[in-house]
Parts: structure tokens; C-alpha cells; sequence
């Protein structure tokens, strides 16, 4: 970790990419290998020393805001409900102070335009931009590894056993090949890769879909891993056809992925709706992501069809916005 020279800014703004999982998820969390993209979503947090010792957090676009003062929460908008939405961004912080060996407090505001719980890895990027802007505001400039790990670590205290795919994604941006407790490879894909999210808005919770992915896997062990096992090979083709550009190809194995994920029971009707809304017209395949059981689909699309695959989501019921990858991983804003 280096000490830079302390900054005359009295604020500064970090901001990291929202992701889309393309294959692999919960099969990731039995060690498989899986890949996601960043895409041209982001979120923004600002960072204030303050004159106390709490740390204050106002999430514009969640209406949350409130501070904490050790582990007592205040609530200033959100209620009860926003000491949960908002400890990791707290968690995020405090691993920052401990690291620079600072006691101060801190005003932290974020601004995204990254739907929340919808599987588009909206609290990873958060807690990633939160890390970056805090150290660079505290005089310490960390590693994209620390970031990384300093991230996964305030995930970590809030969801359990995440597999860390989405603070990887939040702080390297790019594409990555991702398999638990290995290095990552940023994947080299020259390739446009056309995207549209459908979002079903249906709630649900990540922990408790793996949760139920687990207990599956406990009562029906001989049907599942091999299952499981399918969607680790699924994914490594699929990073052979991103590189030569195949996209044919990595809408089938799209299709294939999304089968499996439906067999260990972490679909939605409302998502199928989507995604046989997307085929039909057109897609060259398509998929829930992330957690699954709501939350966002994934469709491929050739250029041209991009629109007709939008508009044939949103008459099936969901919100559709087109989105591009970007190379871009967590950075200070000017
Ligand atoms: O729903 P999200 O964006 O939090 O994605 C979860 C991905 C899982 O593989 C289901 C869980 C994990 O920790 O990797």
C-alpha cells in the first residue's frame, strides 16, 4: 500500500461498473468457472471527511440514508430497512480506515444507474467505488487486488459465502473467466457483444436461491453435480466462442446454460416469459443471470435486432434497457 501525498480535495468521487454473469452462476459456487462482462453501468460514491466520528450514508437513488456511530444505526430516511442496505457500504468504509490507521468520520453519498437487487451486481460496484474514493480521500492509494479484496471481505460479512464474482468484476472491469479462489483471466474479447437485460422486477434474494441450490444439491447429489459440473464445461466453451467472436455459439450455449439453471430451480416464470419473449424474436439466445427466482434476464442479439428483442421483452412484461461492455473497472472520477 502506498501513502500519497494528502490531498488538498476535500471530496472525492469513485465510481465501478454493474456486471452481467453470460454463464456460470450458483455453479460457481461449487468451484466451476464462470464468465461475466461489465457493462456501461455504473455507480458513484462520493467520499467527505467529517468533523465526528460517524459514518453517514445517503443512497439517493434507494430514498436511504443514515449514520452510524459504532453499531448503532440512526435512520434519517429508509427506516430499519436501510441499516441493512446500507451496513455494507459501512463495512466498506471501516476496512478502509482500519487499513490507513485513521479514526475519522466520513459522508458518503451514491449515486447509481444500476437497478438494485436485481442481479446486476449493484452492491459489489457500490462497495468497490465506496473503497476506492474513501483511501483515495484518506491519503492511501490501494491496489486493485486490495480493492478487490477489501470489497469481497464487506460482502462477505453481509451475504455469507458469496463466490466474489461480483467485486472481481466491479473493481477489474472487462470480461472475465472467474473461478473461485483461482486468479482471474480478463478475457480478451474484440468482439461487439450486443446485449439486452430484461428485468422482471420480481424481488428475491441471492442467499436464499443459493440456499436452495444447496439443499438440492444435498438430496439429490448424483442428479445435480453432474448438472453443476455440464455448466462449468458450458462456460469454458463458451470463452472460446467470445474470442474468435462465434456469437451463434454463445447464444446456444446461453439457451444451454439457462436449461440448466431451470433443472436446479432457480428460474421464474416471469423470467421465462422473458426469455422465450427474446428468442421468439429473435435473440441468438438468452438466459436468466445472476441469482435468479426474478431479477434480470439476458438476451444476445445481432445489432439489428437489438430493438425488436427490446420491445418484445417489454410486451411480455419486463423493463428492457440495451447495454455494451466496457473495459473500464473501478476509477476515480475527475
Ligand atoms: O444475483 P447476483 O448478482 O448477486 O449474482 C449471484 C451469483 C451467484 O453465483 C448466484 C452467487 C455467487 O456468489 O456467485
Amino acid at each position: 500500500m502506498n501513502v500519497v501525498p494528502s490531498l488538498a480535495k476535500e471530496a472525492v468521487t469513485a465510481s465501478a461498473p454493474a456486471k452481467v454473469i453470460l454463464f456460470g452462476e450458483h455453479f460457481v459456487v461449487y468451484g466451476e468457472p464462470a464468465v461475466v462482462i461489465a457493462i456501461d453501468k455504473r455507480a458513484y460514491a462520493t467520499v467527505k471527511l467529517r468533523k465526528d466520528e460517524r459514518i453517514h450514508i445517503d443512497s439517493v437513488d434507494m430514498r436511504m440514508s443514515g449514520s452510524f456511530k459504532g453499531a448503532k444505526f440512526q435512520a434519517e430516511k429508509g427506516g430499519a430497512k436501510a441499516c441493512v442496505k446500507l451496513e455494507p457500504v459501512k463495512n466498506a468504509v471501516q476496512q478502509v480506515l482500519a487499513a490507513a490507521n485513521k479514526k475519522t468520520g466520513l459522508d458518503i453519498t451514491i449515486n447509481s444507474d444500476i437497478p438494485v437487487s436485481a442481479g446486476l451486481g449493484s452492491s459489489a460496484a457500490v462497495a468497490t467505488s465506496t473503497i476506492m474514493a474513501a483511501s483515495r480521500l484518506l491519503g492511501i492509494e490501494l491496489s486493485r487486488e486490495q480493492i478487490f479484496r477489501l470489497a469481497y471481505e464487506s460482502e462477505r460479512l453481509v451475504h455469507g459465502t458469496p463466490s466474489g464474482i461480483d467485486p472481481a468484476i466491479a473493481t477489474y472491469g472487462g470480461t472475465l473467466q472467474f473461478q473461485k479462489g483461482k486468479d482471474f483471466d480478463s478475457l480478451n474479447v474484440e468482439a461487439n457483444v450486443p446485449l439486452v437485460i430484461g428485468n422482471t422486477e420480481v424481488e428475491r434474494s441471492t442467499g436464499e436461491l443459493v440456499a436452495a441450490v444447496r439443499h438440492m444439491r444435498e438430496r439429490h447429489r448424483y442428479i445435480i453435480e453432474p448438472i453443476i459440473k455440464t455448466g462449468g464445461r458450458i462456460a469454458l466453451f463458451a470463452v472460446e466462442a467470445l474470442k474468435k467472436g462465434d456469437l451463434e455459439s454463445v447464444g446456444d450455449l446461453m439457451n444451454v446454460n439457462h436449461g440448466l439453471l431451470s433443472a436446479v430451480g432457480v428460474s421464474h416464470e416471469a423470467l421465462e416469459r422473458l426469455v422465450y419473449a427474446a428468442r421468439k424474436s429473435g435473440a441468438l439466445g438468452a438466459k436468466l443471470t445472476g441469482g435468479g427466482g426474478g431479477g434480470c434476464m439476458v438476451a444476445l442479439a445481432e445489432e439489428k435486432k437489438l430493438n425488436r428483442v427490446t420491445t418484445a421483452i417489454v410486451r411480455a412484461g419486463g423493463t428492457a434497457f440495451q447495454v455494451r461492455k466496457t473495459d473500464e473497472g473501478v476509477r476515480v472520477e475527475p
